[in-house]
């Protein structure tokens, strides 16, 4: 299996508008249904989106609760510069920045909730990223993140390819031969879970815009005092 190696970038700058024009699509299938289950639970405070790409789901979430503090980072600097642009067009506020899922500048206990769509599977080192969200967390609060149980399936590299002509089709084809053939079963997760400093976690596997998703919750527990 082919994983990339840590803190290096995922999408290639050259694919960014690419992936921000797929994503754009996404948006009342995907980030939307999700943006809402998380605004059911948190109207406000700190939270941090990893690896959030054009950043289309924290947008739609401060939109429903604007007066979340929201940071979002993400290792592609294209793709912190078009979130900039796209969070301009939506006139919210977002703090978007370029940064590491495994060394967040961020202070220990610091977010009301962490989440990220569509990045663990793409870590190297996703015990050591998970590790890196549990320090800035604070205790007691939790972690969403949601992941495709099923990388690209056929279907949908079809449905793209239906979307995309000239030089975005070849950008595209380029851009597909880098995409790591790699899906998590929940079995592989939980022994990925179970070397984290989470101790406690649930695992579902939905359905979430026409697709299988893994959506993990894991809680930072307070500790025990001695
Ligand atoms: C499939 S995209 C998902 C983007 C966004 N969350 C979404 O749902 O559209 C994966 C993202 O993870 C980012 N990424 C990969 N490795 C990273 C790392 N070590 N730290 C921060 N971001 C990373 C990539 O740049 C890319 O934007």
């Amino acid at each position: 299996m082919v994983r990339i190696e840590e803190d290096q970038e995922n999408i290639p700058g050259y694919a960014a508008r690419l992936y921000d024009k797929l994503a754009r699509d996404a948006i009342d299938t995907y980030y939307t249904p999700i943006a809402k289950e998380i605004a059911e639970v948190l109207s406000y405070g700190k939270l941090l989106d990893v690896g959030t790409g054009p950043g289309y789901l924290p947008i739609e979430l401060v939109k429903l609760k604007p007066d979340l503090e929201i940071y979002a980072v993400d290792l592609t600097p294209e793709l912190i510069e078009i979130a900039r642009e796209n969070v301009k067009i939506a006139r919210v506020n977002i703090n978007f920045e370029v940064g590491s899922a495994y060394h967040l500048r961020f202070e220990d206990d610091s977010f009301d909730m962490v989440i990220s769509t569509g990045v663990i599977h793409d870590l190297a080192n996703p015990v050591k990223a998970l590790d890196e969200w549990y320090r800035v967390l604070k205790p007691g609060r939790e972690a969403w993140v949601y992941d495709p149980t099923l990388i690209v399936p056929r279907k949908k590299i079809r449905f793209w390819y239906e979307r995309l002509d000239g030089e975005e089709l070849v950008l595209f084809k380029e851009y597909a031969k880098r995409i790591p053939p790699i899906i998590y079963t929940t079995e592989e997760l939980k022994k990925i879970l179970n070397k984290t400093k989470f101790k406690e976690y649930e695992i579902k596997e939905y359905e979430m815009g026409g697709e299988r998703e893994l959506k993990i919750k894991l809680k930072k527990v307070p500790l025990q005092k001695v």
